[in-house]
């Protein structure tokens, strides 16, 4: 199966999955799961904005950093930005925030609330370099929009 297919599959599961759901940690630990199984990522998780930090909510994988200040790292920059960042090597990212050493490339996706503010961003890292492109942007784009409602 290519990966339009692997997404549009894991799309349509985590509409059904997290419908009428309202509880967030209940839904954002079942679509890390659904993503992370389906597309066999190193680490896939939500960090959740707190004030002026990030502090990790639900993921799948390796322990991780608990605290991102605004602006720092990838997902800080995510944030910061208020849009998608794709890294192909985290080596050549200013600032990225080394959670594991072999984590190689990663994508930050901002999940925006009904007033369209940043609430949280979902962080996926991968152990292989140029693992994400225009494919996954799209679909976890749309993931983040689901969650919402
Ligand atoms: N690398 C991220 C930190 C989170 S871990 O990858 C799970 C960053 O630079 O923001």
């Amino acid at each position: 199966m290519d990966k339009i297919e692997q997404y549009k599959q894991l799309t349509s599961q985590i509409r059904s999955l997290i419908e009428g759901e309202t509880d967030a940690v209940a839904v954002m630990s079942n679509v890390a799961a659904a993503i992370h199984q389906t597309m066999g990522f190193w680490w896939t998780g939500f960090y959740r904005v707190a004030g002026e930090e990030l502090v990790l909510g639900p993921f799948q994988g390796p322990v991780a950093c608990m605290h991102i200040p605004f602006g720092r790292g990838v997902c800080g920059t995510a944030w910061k930005r208020a849009e998608t960042v794709v890294v192909p090597d985290v080596e050549q990212f200013p600032g990225h925030i080394a959670c594991s050493s072999e984590s190689r490339s990663e994508i930050v996706v901002p999940v925006f609330g009904h007033d369209n503010t940043v609430v949280a961003v979902l962080d996926i890292d991968s152990r292989e370099l140029n693992t994400f492109d225009e494919t996954d942007r799209q679909y976890l784009e749309e993931i983040c929009k689901i969650i919402i409602g």
